[in-house]
This record gives structure tokens, C-alpha cells and sequence, in this order.
């Protein structure tokens, strides 16, 4: 294990009716409230009636900002940020999925920052402050709930970029698995895909003598793929959602990845596909996941068969290492498969016309990844076998 500082400041408030919590959170932080939210999900389900009679009942003067997209853009925070500075405004509540509450950090740290919001996200500028911001989250999937990461696309430009500070922490976060129940299919699907994929990014490096990390994130996996059919079958299922929900924060809150880092390039040429094509995040997960680990599976062999015999109960008996580590894979893209989640950017009708593009968006930042190092041309294999 390398050394490390674990510090995770999130208060987070988890189960039924703890929507209450409200009351007691957010007079803390001052009396000009925005909320974020976005195309109309809480609306139709009644969740925004609750949060607004909450907000009203401690009187706070309630500004809004709806219509963030998933996979949320410049344009929608730069609006946030305006509304912000000029109503003053104390404190964020953002009410969705990973899209609204990324869209929030980023409003969070822009109104305290008197240059262009996009310097944030491309780390131009460090943030040194941000207005405090709280969560009431919708959707099992990013973990953004309980991290200080946030995602923000630039369609003008075609990029998409993470970037995160210690000040965009929510100061809490609500989770009520109740709020989780109109989340329709294909959504559950990609969260499910996502909060696999976050471990998945996290299990692959060379740090030595990481074997209760490997335990945590196997049981991850395993617990998410026992609940994920049965939730498919039964969305309003208390215990299924609850179960899922809770995997999704811990799946990238940092309590995995303590003591080694993560690979985390799948997500970096995902986040360049998704800025070209705007395809849902996970979707373009599951179809770069299993390549990705086809294309890197030499650096650790073991590893992936680690993977394959723990998590996917490939019997390795009579089989070669490599041989064991191919069924795992195959194995992981059969079970997204069985969930309804694409296989191939075909899906999306996505064909090599931009795979140069994609390829030279992820490739902005220099080489990247930590398993194995990619270059343009990796990436371009990579992408090839996807399609
Ligand atoms: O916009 P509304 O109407 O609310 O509908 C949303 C949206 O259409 C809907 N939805 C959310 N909660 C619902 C619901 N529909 C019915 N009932 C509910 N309770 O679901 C759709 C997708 O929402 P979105 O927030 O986009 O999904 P998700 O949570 O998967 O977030 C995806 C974004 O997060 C970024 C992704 O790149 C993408 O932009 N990520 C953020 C990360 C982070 N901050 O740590 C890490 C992730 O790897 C990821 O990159
Ligand atoms: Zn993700």
C-alpha cells in the first residue's frame, strides 16, 4: 500500500422520510437558497413540492435553476452562476442525479471566481473557495453524492472534463431510496453500469499488498450483481434501491481507493465519446470496459484473473491464466448485456468517421491511465474494437 489521507467531509443522511433533514441542514448555511434540478423528473414525481413546502416552512428565499441536461454544460452552469451572484445567494441545493449535482459544484466554485467558468474545469483555475451546497439525490450512479468530482461538457467546443477541489464537497447529502423509485429502467441500468464501472477503474493497478481493498471492491461487484436483475424485475422494491443506492456512494466516495490510485482512463475515453456524441455516460461504459480490459489484460494477468474467478466464478481448473482472465471479461459484458446495456458504439450509431476526434479529446491532457499508459494510438485501437 502507498501512504495515505483519507478525508471525506459529506454528512450524509441516508433512508426513508430523511427528506426532514431539510429543515434542520439548511438553515446553517443562510437564507438565499438556489436550487438545481433538471428536465422535470422531480416535478412528475412530486419530490419538488416536498423539497420547495421544506424550504418554505424555514422560510428561506427560494431561487431556481431547472433544465440541466444529463451530462451537464457550460452554458447551464454559467447561467447558475449569474443567478447566484446576483441574489446573493448562501447556499446550493441541488435535487437529481449525477448531471444536476456536477452542474452544482461547478455553479458552487464560478460564483466565487471572477474569471470564465471554464477555467475551473480545465484546471486554469484553482479553486479556492465555493458557496456551500447540500444534495437530495435521485439517481443511484456517480457517487458524486459523496465526492468531490464534477463533470461539465462544453458542447460549443466538443469537450467534456472532470475536475474537483477539496471545497466542492457536499455539505451533505440526503438519500432516500423512496426517491429513487421513478428512476425508469434504462437509467437504473446505467447506474448500475457505472457505479460497476467506478470499481472496476479503481480494482486495476500495481500497488502490492492492497488485499483488503481488493475484498472491498470485489464485494462491490458482487453485491450490486446479486441485487441489479431483481431491482430490473421490481423498480419499486425498498430494499433493492436501498442496496443500490448505497453501492453507488460507495462505489467512488474514496473509501475503495485508499492506499493506491485508481486507472481510471475507460472513463477518460468514455468522457471523450459522450463530449462528441452526448450518448448517456454509462452506456458508453459498458461498450469501452470489456476492450479496455482486453487491450491492457498483459500488464497483470493475475489481476484479471483475480477478478474472474472472485467476482465472476470462472473455474480456472484446466485453463491457462490468460484463459481464465478472457472468460472473466467475457463474462462482465454478458451481465451488462443480460441488464439491457449496450455492446458496441454501433448502438448508438456511432461509426470510425470520428474516431481520430475522440481519440485526439482524450488525449488533451498527454498520455493517461495507470495500469497501462495509453497514447493516441492505444486509444484508437481501443475505440476500433468498440465499434
Ligand atoms: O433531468 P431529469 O428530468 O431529472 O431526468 C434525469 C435524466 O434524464 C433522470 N432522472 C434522475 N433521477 C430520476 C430521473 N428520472 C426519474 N426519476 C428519478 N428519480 O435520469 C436522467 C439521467 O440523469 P443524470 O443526472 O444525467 O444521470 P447520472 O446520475 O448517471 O449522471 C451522469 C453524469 O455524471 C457524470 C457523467 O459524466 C454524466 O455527465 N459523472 C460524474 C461523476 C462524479 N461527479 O463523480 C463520476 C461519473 O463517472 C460520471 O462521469
Ligand atoms: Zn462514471
Amino acid at each position: 500500500m502507498n501512504n495515505f489521507t483519507y478525508w471525506n467531509p459529506t454528512k450524509l443522511i441516508f433512508g426513508k422520510d430523511q427528506l426532514e433533514q431539510l429543515k434542520v441542514e439548511v438553515p446553517k448555511y443562510g437564507k438565499n437558497v438556489l436550487i438545481v434540478y433538471g428536465g422535470g423528473s422531480i416535478k412528475r414525481n412530486g419530490l419538488y413540492d416536498q423539497v420547495i413546502a421544506m424550504l418554505k416552512e424555514i422560510n428561506a428565499e427560494v431561487f431556481e435553476l431547472s433544465g440541466v441536461e444529463p451530462n451537464p454544460r457550460l452554458t447551464t452552469v454559467n447561467k447558475g452562476v449569474e443567478i447566484a451572484k446576483k441574489e446573493n445567494i448562501d447556499f446550493l441545493l441541488a435535487v437529481g442525479g449525477g448531471s444536476v449535482i456536477d452542474c452544482t459544484k461547478a455553479i458552487a466554485a464560478g460564483a466565487k471566481y471572477n474569471g470564465d467558468t471554464w477555467d475551473i474545469v480545465t484546471r486554469k483555475h484553482t479553486v479556492t473557495e465555493a458557496l456551500p451546497f447540500g444534495t437530495v439525490l435521485t439517481l443511484a450512479a456517480t457517487g458524486s453524492e459523496m465526492n468531490s468530482g464534477s463533470v461539465i461538457t462544453n458542447w460549443e467546443t466538443k469537450e467534456k472534463y472532470g475536475w474537483g477541489s477539496p471545497h466542492t464537497f457536499p455539505k451533505f447529502s440526503i438519500l432516500d431510496p423512496v426517491n429513487t423509485f421513478t428512476v425508469p429502467k434504462d437509467q437504473t441500468v446505467y447506474g448500475i453500469v457505472d457505479m460497476m464501472s467506478h470499481v472496476l477503474e479503481q480494482y486495476f493497478h500495481h500497488t502490492t499488498n492492497t488485499p483488503l481493498q481488493d475484498r472491498m471492491c470485489e464485494s462491490v461487484l458482487t453485491t450490486v450483481m446479486e441485487a441489479a436483475p431483481e431491482l430490473l424485475k421490481d423498480l419499486e422494491n425498498y430494499e433493492l434501491r436501498e442496496t443500490i443506492l448505497y453501492n453507488g456512494t460507495i462505489a467512488l466516495n474514496g473509501m475503495l481507493q485508499m492506499g493506491y490510485q485508481g486507472d481510471w482512463a475507460t472513463h477518460n475515453i468514455e468522457h471523450s465519446v459522450s463530449a462528441v456524441y452526448d450518448i448517456p455516460h454509462a452506456g458508453g461504459l459498458a461498450i469501452l470496459f470489456p476492450n479496455w480490459m482486453k487491450f491492457t489484460l498483459d500488464e497483470n494477468v493475475d489481476r484479471v484473473k483475480q477478478l474472474a474467478i472472485r467476482v465472476f466464478n470462472v473455474n480456472p481448473n484446466g485453463k491457462s491464466d490468460r484463459e481464465t482472465a478472457l472468460e472473466g471479461i467475457d463474462k462482465l459484458s454478458e451481465f451488462w448485456s443480460s441488464l439491457g446495456a449496450p455492446s458496441r458504439l454501433a448502438d448508438y450509431n456511432i461509426d470510425e468517421e470520428n474516431i481520430d476526434l475522440m481519440a485526439e479529446k482524450a488525449m488533451v491532457k498527454g498520455e493517461y491511465g495507470r495500469f497501462k499508459v495509453l497514447n493516441k494510438e492505444d486509444t484508437i485501437q481501443i475505440l476500433r474494437a468498440s465499434l
